[in-house]
């Protein structure tokens, strides 16, 4: 991975030039970087906002010949893959949020993004989009975020060198990638429960039609979170916003 590599000082978002090349039949593992995004996307809609030189914003190709809906399988295994390879690099203890958040005591440090091209129910390509909080500092958060927010440098302390991640998460991720197409999602899902936050404890959840109190217990084998509900049902979920842990 990143061997096809296209090195940006200013894009709309990365997301955009992956998407570009994709179509023009870029191979697996063309990896955009950008400097700054004036269009940085995240999750559900909202944006992401990083000052340039000092975190990382990226994004990567991937074309598994899987069926749409295991799309959720590659999300949990770019956490993974994100979470390990940060964690031997800065020594922090980081978490994966559901479904694929990295915190470090409970602040996000990174987040990740895919946006996938479909035909006939099948992934065309994946772009699975990196941002990562490196060496940002209190100054460049708005003061509200402070509390859900922090960067690498700030949780540790010292700075980072940035390619130097880069090249750690490409890594990992193109082994991980490898044990998923041999061995399917089984190790990874394993994984991502081991390195989960997010497992045993009382959340309340949105996924769409309101917020509802569970425990999330685990991944069903399809990449969704299996979540008890209070009358002892479990509810399995794709997609959603899981807010802050019951006192
Ligand atoms: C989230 O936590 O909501 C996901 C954030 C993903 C941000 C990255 S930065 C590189 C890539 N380009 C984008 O526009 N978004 C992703």
């Amino acid at each position: 991975f990143g061997r096809h590599l296209h090195i940006r000082e200013v894009v709309t978002s990365t997301q955009d030039v992956l998407r570009e090349l994709a179509e023009e039949g870029a191979p697996e593992g063309t990896l955009v970087i950008a400097e700054r995004q004036d269009n940085g996307r995240g999750r559900m809609g909202r944006s992401w906002v990083s000052p340039p030189g000092r975190g990382v914003s990226m994004s990567l190709l991937l074309r598994p010949d899987v069926p749409l809906q295991l799309a959720p399988q590659l999300t949990l295994l770019a956490a993974v893959a994100l979470c390990r390879s940060l964690s031997r690099e800065t020594g922090l203890p980081i978490g994966i949020k559901w479904p694929n958040d990295l915190l470090v005591d409970g602040r996000k440090i990174s987040g990740i993004l895919l946006e996938s091209a479909t035909e006939d129910e099948r992934l065309r390509y994946v772009a699975v989009g990196l941002g990562i909080a490196v060496n940002l500092d209190a100054e460049d958060y708005p003061e509200e975020l402070l509390a859900r927010a922090a960067s690498l440098k700030m949780a540790a302390g010292r700075a980072f060198d940035r390619a130097t991640l880069i090249a750690s998460v490409l890594l990992e991720f193109e082994q991980l990638y490898a044990v998923y197409k041999h061995q399917g999602f089984e190790p990874i899902r394993i994984l991502w429960e081991t390195y989960s936050v997010t497992l045993n404890r009382t959340f309340s959840l949105n996924a769409g039609k309101g917020f509802f109190d569970g425990v999330p217990r685990g991944l069903d084998e399809n990449g969704g979170l299996r979540v008890e509900l209070p009358d002892g049902r479990v509810r399995t979920i794709y997609s959603a916003e899981i807010g802050d842990a019951a006192p």
